[in-house]
């Protein structure tokens, strides 16, 4: 079992990887999931059982995951072989590095597909094609673009390139520019759109939709289980986004205090924007639809009638594309990071590489949205039972609860205790033992139980 040399890239300071974290945080997960989920599943109940379920299994996995990379100073794989290594435990605990990289290079295999659709939809809107359309045909311009493969391929491939031509120019010239930048910039956004929210649409009914309590639907089993897994999805956890980002971490960073920021402030942009998304939709009279619907047929009705819709749209589909971007390059570093270690093929060429197998592997999601999905249905590539569906389910239901489990286990029964106190850094005691019993019982017993709950759902 060969360890190759540590990492010696280290982000310039605590701020930046804040930024670079809070990045891969807030994405498409934040503007595009949440705000339906929680409208959907019960407004503020569902809003609280998130919470719970990032304070209590989200925060705790985030820091270990954070850890683990700081303290193991290499790719995701790597990283975890040398903390087996030096505690003497068995060599399966591999599976969390492997699983965390493989699950990244497949989510951004539809990320991209879908951040390509924001691409797309960015152009419509600054170009005034869906300005006063009627809603039907907004609706139907949608569903005409994404069976059309020739037009989203074009997308997916530039949404690929941009990716890949981050990660090629490395830390301090690819990643950190590209946060430095792009993140102040989602700010600025969303305090634009925020403001237009509150101030020219129906704000209170929005905010009604997102807390208005409905205690029964909060109950069901199916909520809980959203919950949970979002709570990972959204926290960019168990796809070794974080270990990767921990890497890069300067040694005398608190862990704590920036793992904590970085949940704040991506809780606080999936609220800001249920309360950009719904005031907008209702004041236009339409009803938020599900899923991918209320991003691209919804909204963009909206945007296609009220005054100014062209401006603030274009504002919206922009955010959404920056927010799709900073996730995705977390997405796939931790694979080129490992890819560098074990082929020495230099980065660009790795970032290339493997920016074009994920585009490969994007090109079947693709598919299965289009017209195509019937002639390639001998690969079990059909409109209804999608290779998209499938890796969705593969990665967000199986991988990530799993490997959030293993990593949770890994750190609180395996990892030597002093190891973890002085890696950490907590500022009390207290917080530590808090800690300790989060990542030992309440993570993995809490999202088994869900996990197993959903299974017979
Ligand atoms: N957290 C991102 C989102 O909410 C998705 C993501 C997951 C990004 C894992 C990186 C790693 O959209």
């Amino acid at each position: 079992m060969s360890v190759p040399e540590k990492i010696q890239a280290r982000w310039s300071s605590r701020w930046v990887f804040i930024l670079a974290a809070t990045g891969s945080a807030v994405g498409l997960g934040n503007i595009w999931k949440f705000p339906y989920m929680a409208g959907k599943n019960g407004g503020g109940v569902f809003v609280l059982v998130y919470l719970a379920c990032i304070a209590l299994v989200g925060l705790p996995i985030l820091m270990t995951e954070i850890m683990i990379g700081r303290k193991g100073r290499g790719s995701p794989v790597n990283a975890v072989r040398k903390l087996i290594r030096e505690s003497g435990a068995s060599r399966a605990w591999e599976f969390i590095g492997w699983s965390g990289m493989l699950a990244g290079a497949l989510i951004l295999s539809y990320y991209s597909v879908i951040a390509g659709w924001t691409m797309a939809y960015t152009v419509k809107t600054v170009t005034g094609q869906l300005a006063g359309l009627p809603p039907d045909q907004v609706s139907g311009q949608f569903e005409a673009f994404v069976s059309d493969p020739k037009q989203v391929l074009v997308w997916h491939t530039a949404f690929m390139l941009m990716t890949s031509g981050v990660l090629a120019r490395g830390l301090e010239h690819g990643l950190e520019k590209a946060v430095k930048f792009l993140m102040p910039s989602l700010l600025l956004l969303m305090l634009g759109l925020l403001s237009y929210a509150i101030t020219n649409a129906d704000f209170s009914a929005g905010v009604n939709f997102l807390f208005a309590p409905d205690f029964e639907k909060a109950i069901e089993p199916g909520v809980l289980v959203s919950a949970i897994g979002h709570a990972f999805f959204t926290l960019s956890i168990a796809m070794g986004a974080m270990m990767i980002y921990g890497a890069y971490l300067p040694d005398q960073t608190p862990i704590f205090g920036a793992a904590a920021i970085v949940v704040v402030a991506d809780t606080l942009v999936a609220l800001c924007a249920g309360l950009i998304i719904f005031p907008i939709v209702f004041a236009n009279g339409l009803e938020p639809a599900e899923g991918p619907g209320l991003i691209f047929q919804t909204l963009p009705t909206a945007f296609a009638q009220m005054p100014g819709g062209v401006f603030w749209g274009t504002l919206f589909f922009v955010l959404l594309l920056l927010a799709a971007w900073t996730s995705a390059i977390s997405l796939l570093e931790p694979a080129v990071s490992w890819a560098l270690e074990r082929f020495h093929l230099g980065r660009s060429m790795t970032s290339w590489l493997l920016g074009g197998v994920v585009w490969l592997v994007g090109v079947l999601t693709v598919m299965s949205f289009s017209d195509w999905a019937f002639e390639f249905s001998f690969l079990g590539i059909t409109k209804e039972n999608g290779i998209f569906d499938m890796i969705d389910i593969l990665t967000s239901i199986i991988m990530l609860p799993v490997g959030g489990i293993l990593i949770a286990l890994f750190a609180g029964w395996v990892l030597k205790r002093e190891m973890i106190e002085e890696l950490l850094g907590l500022p009390h005691d207290s917080l530590y033992r808090i800690w300790r019993v989060a990542v030992r019982y309440v993570a993995p017993v809490g999202v088994a139980i869900v996990m197993i709950t959903s299974l017979f759902a």
